[in-house]
């Protein structure tokens, strides 16, 4: 089953009945929890781009509900409530708190990009990660044109992961969509 959390999906801790979550070091040597099979998957995401010259790594995935909150207030503070608002979801309404969304950062020339202004500037690479997302059971949560739909603007570095028989038949709907379409 395919787990949607969002504004009108709320999280409740029963939903990590059957998730392990595990360690992570990342490029910033912070630690880091991720839900396991998405990490497993993510690795070979990531070994499939490094043979393409593209260098990805895990800015964070699973975040408790505090976590989300210090997030909020973090940006908030640095952009403003507008902003914050905009591209930060509520406690208890991110699908981070899952462990199965990642944000991704890029490493190029060396020096990892890891502001949401220098990622979105990332395009070509980004199109690039994108399209290899299905073949590991990895989606673009929030993709261009579906804010509508998702609640938040585009966000390039947010992948999910969903397993691959349904990231590989949900085309361009988003998973609002392909949830509630299962559902009829
Ligand atoms: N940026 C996404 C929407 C989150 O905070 O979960
Ligand atoms: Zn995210």
């Amino acid at each position: 089953m395919i787990l949607l959390v969002n504004k009108e999906n709320i999280f409740n801790e029963n939903m990590l009945k059957d998730f392990q979550m595990i360690e992570y070091e990342n490029y910033d040597e912070q630690t880091k929890y991720i839900e396991s099979e998405t990490f497993r998957h993510f690795e070979m995401l990531r070994a499939h781009l490094s043979i393409e010259d593209i260098i990805i790594d895990i800015d964070g995935a699973y975040r408790s509900l505090e976590t989300q909150e210090n997030l909020f207030l973090s940006f908030m503070k640095k952009y403003g409530i507008d902003y914050a608002e905009q591209i930060v979801a509520m406690p208890g309404t991110s699908e981070h708190h899952t462990g199965q969304a990642i944000d991704i950062v890029i490493n190029k020339n060396g020096k990892w990009i890891i502001e949401n202004d220098d990622l979105l500037k990332e395009t070509e690479v980004f199109d690039r990660i994108h399209k290899s997302l299905k073949y590991f059971g990895f989606i673009l949560r929030y993709p261009k044109g579906k804010e509508d739909i998702t609640g938040y603007p585009y966000e390039p570095w947010h992948i999910r992961y969903i397993g691959k028989t349904d990231a590989m038949k949900i085309g361009d709907l988003t998973l609002e969509e392909y949830v509630n379409n299962k559902k009829r």
